[in-house]
């Protein structure tokens, strides 16, 4: 890491589990020059079925967590805690614990890009119970795009099956083709189908086999990587806090060795975690 200046640090990067690591891949292949520090509360993941005081709390323990740490900027890289407690934060928190630090979520920047992509406005939603019963999703897309129609599907099997690294066996097949099933028997039309979960692009190709030719699906890791890169242009206050060394640590709340044998295969390289309670 950058030592040359106190006040530099990692960009802090949070999620329940393993899912914000698909979002990590992408940041760092976008923009490498940085450090990142990676928090997972795998031992309370996963959040989706959660109630909204918990995964606030969770939520907000981990961002001070990171704050802790140094980091100026902490991205939330978990749309069941976006959904449910990042407006809290940012309005009511902030403020409080430090008004120069910030924390982004990734439910905003996913939305402004199926504006782009949609042909007819049908949108597909697929998420943890939590995010879809926050409707977090339909309430950007509506603020945005207000002649839109969108869809939310909760799939609540998919994260257990990601954290048990089950995506790839014959068992997944079953959970992937029900809920696409049932987002698909609400409105044929459907054209775009928002991946809502940073788990789920682990079970993309089982998505991509079972969605009906022609559906758009939209990953986030890329689309957070592009914002993360625009926000970073548009503050150069922020920018100039977070370190270039290039690194990357990992933290985890459960196990370091079950952390590091998991997170090796989500990322393709060897990994090495810190255990940490929050
Ligand atoms: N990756 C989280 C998300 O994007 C998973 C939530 C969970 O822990 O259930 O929603």
């Amino acid at each position: 890491m950058d030592a040359n200046n106190e006040n530099m640090a990692p960009i802090g990067v949070f999620d329940s589990g393993y899912g914000g690591l698909t979002v990590l891949r992408d940041i760092k292949a976008l923009l490498p020059q940085y450090d990142y520090l990676y928090l997972g509360d795998n031992a309370r993941a996963p959040y989706g079925s959660r109630s909204f005081e918990l995964v606030y709390d969770f939520t907000l323990q981990a961002v001070e967590y990171l704050f802790g740490q140094g980091c100026r900027l902490v991205i939330v890289a978990c749309n069941t805690a976006s959904a449910k407690a990042l407006r809290s934060i940012q309005q009511n928190d902030l403020p409080r614990i430090d008004p120069n630090r910030r924390v982004l979520g990734v439910i905003r920047p996913t939305v402004e890009q199926v504006g782009e992509i949609s042909r007819n406005g049908h949108i597909g939603i697929l998420g943890t119970p939590g995010t879809i019963a926050s409707e977090s999703y339909n309430m950007e897309i509506a603020k945005l795009y207000p002649h839109f129609h969108a869809y939310g599907q909760p799939c609540p099997m998919w994260v257990p099956l990601v954290e048990n690294k089950e995506y790839d066996s014959p068992g997944a097949d079953y959970f992937v083709k029900k809920y696409i099933d049932q987002l698909m028997q609400r409105c044929a039309d459907i054209d775009t189908v928002i991946l809502g979960c940073t788990h789920y692009p682990l079970l993309l190709p089982k998505i991509r086999q079972f969605m009906p030719q022609g559906v758009a699906v939209v990953p986030q890791g890329e689309i957070v990587a592009h914002s993360l890169a625009d926000y970073l242009r548009r503050h150069p206050e922020i920018e100039q806090c977070c370190s270039r060394g290039g690194s990357t640590e990992y933290l985890t709340t459960e196990s370091a060795s079950k952390f590091e044998q998991s997170a090796s295969v989500f990322m393709n390289v060897d990994i090495k975690a810190k255990r940490i309670t929050l």
